[in-house]
């Protein structure tokens, strides 16, 4: 139907995921499911959702695309609140060279790392990396994924994070999937910089920023905090920087080591702080007061062979914790939600009702965009998942496997 007017019927359950802001602690485990349920959506919006009986009494089904869930469980669409999805090239030999032993810091140390995929992205044609974008994206919208978070930061010059940006903006116009864009120049040090890095924060903060910014590019601004990357103090002055500018803020932030990211993040007034492997009780404390979503990342930690970040607590403590991929070409080379689930539940002790939260309405509160996606409430993107089981519960049952069977966006079938 032309103007995106779908009805799901027969439903075994709807886990709606029901909410307009962040899911912190407890809460987190309430997905609100209706049974034997329908959704209906107009325009690309979800118009109503509520049991299929009285659904199918209040709307005219000849009105309406119809879609037979027979039985099965439909959930909104996942959020991938973190990736690096636009990049040229692989590092298919790092990798071999981790699992002998190298660490990812020895590596990005001895010249190699981030900077490897700089050298490929900024050789690689926009028609190039829009291309590899474009699959890298079919593949997410297999697993479920209907909103993805994409940064730059394979560029670290003012032309090619430029090149970045613009080539998710391009995919955003022509891929189902939405993308929201953030700037992260402070990925690493070019080597063009190579120990100057205070001279490249400036060049960042004179140059990058504010043209990305006039040219309305990306919405967030994201800085690998760590050791030997870039410091507390010189994260703060990108940070502080971005937020003049109107970006919203994201940081990677203790990841490797400890370092005060969680605890930065919060000072700050980020919207989210992501990996957090090493972050401190205090750090986690902070974030829950501030209300800075904890984006976990188990993909990384697993293929990083390091010990997964203490999700558990975090929710103890009252964080809003996300779940997202963090795909990559260098610390994970995985966009597998399947992945995702089965580390949550069984590496990090997290259940499944609080995975689900993670992956959806707190993904999007971790894009800020809890008010527009990330549950099936009326009034929100037409986003929504048809499973090929009765109950969410397969999700991580079914390890490592894909249980999604349709994947709905803006009221459209897009993957089938
Ligand atoms: O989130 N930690 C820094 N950045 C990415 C890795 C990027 C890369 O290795 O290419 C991450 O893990
Ligand atoms: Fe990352």
């Amino acid at each position: 139907m032309e103007n995106n007017n779908m009805l799901i019927k027969n439903a075994k359950e709807i886990v709606t995921c029901s909410g307009f802001t962040a899911k912190q602690g407890r809460d987190m485990s309430d997905l609100h499911i209706i049974e034997d349920g329908a959704v209906v959506i107009e325009e690309g919006r979800i118009k109503a959702v509520g049991k299929n009986d009285e659904i199918l009494k209040s709307f005219d089904e000849k009105s309406y695309e119809v879609i037979d869930a027979a039985g099965k469980a439909v959930l909104p669409g996942f959020v991938d609140s973190h990736t690096h999805l636009v990049f040229g090239g692989y590092r298919a030999e790092e990798f071999s060279w981790r699992l002998r032993g190298d660490s990812y810091m020895d590596i990005m140390q001895r010249g190699g790392g981030i900077v490897n995929s700089v050298k490929a992205t900024r050789e690689a044609p926009s028609e190039e990396l829009l291309e590899v974008g474009m699959s890298r994206l079919d593949s997410m919208l297999s697993f479920g994924v209907t909103t993805v978070e994409g940064k730059s930061g394979y560029g670290l010059d003012l032309e090619t994070e430029i090149k970045q940006l613009k080539v998710m903006k391009k995919l955003d116009s022509c891929h189902p999937l939405d993308i929201i864009g953030t700037f992260m120049g402070a990925h690493a040090t070019p080597v063009e910089y190579k120990g100057r890095t205070d001279e490249y924060v400036d060049y960042i903060i004179k140059d990058m920023m504010p043209l990305v910014a006039k040219e309305n590019l990306a919405e967030f601004s994201d800085v690998f905090c760590e050791k030997n990357v870039f410091s507390i103090e010189q994260t703060r002055r990108i940070q502080n920087k971005a937020k003049e500018l109107g970006f919203k803020i994201k940081l990677h932030a203790d990841e490797i080591v400890q370092f005060g990211g969680g605890e930065l993040a919060a000072e700050l007034g980020a919207t989210s702080a992501d990996h957090l492997l090493q972050v401190s009780d205090r750090g986690i404390e902070d974030m829950s007061k501030a209300g800075v979503v904890a984006t976990l990342l188990p993909c990384t930690a697993f293929s990083l062979k390091e010990s997964f970040a203490r999700g558990r607590k975090m929710i103890d403590m009252g964080c809003a914790v996300a779940l997202a991929t963090d795909f990559n070409p260098g610390s994970c080379f995985c966009e597998s939600i399947p992945l995702v689930f089965a580390l949550a539940a069984l590496q990090m002790n997290i259940s499944i009702e609080e995975a689900i939260t993670a992956l959806t309405i707190n993904g999007a509160a971790a894009i800020d965009r809890a008010h527009e996606i990330g549950s099936i409430d009326p009034g929100k993107k037409g986003d929504i998942l048809i499973l090929e089981f009765p109950s969410y519960k397969f999700i991580p049952y079914h390890i490592g496997v894909s249980t999604v069977e349709k994947v709905i966006k803006n009221g459209r079938l897009a993957f089938d």
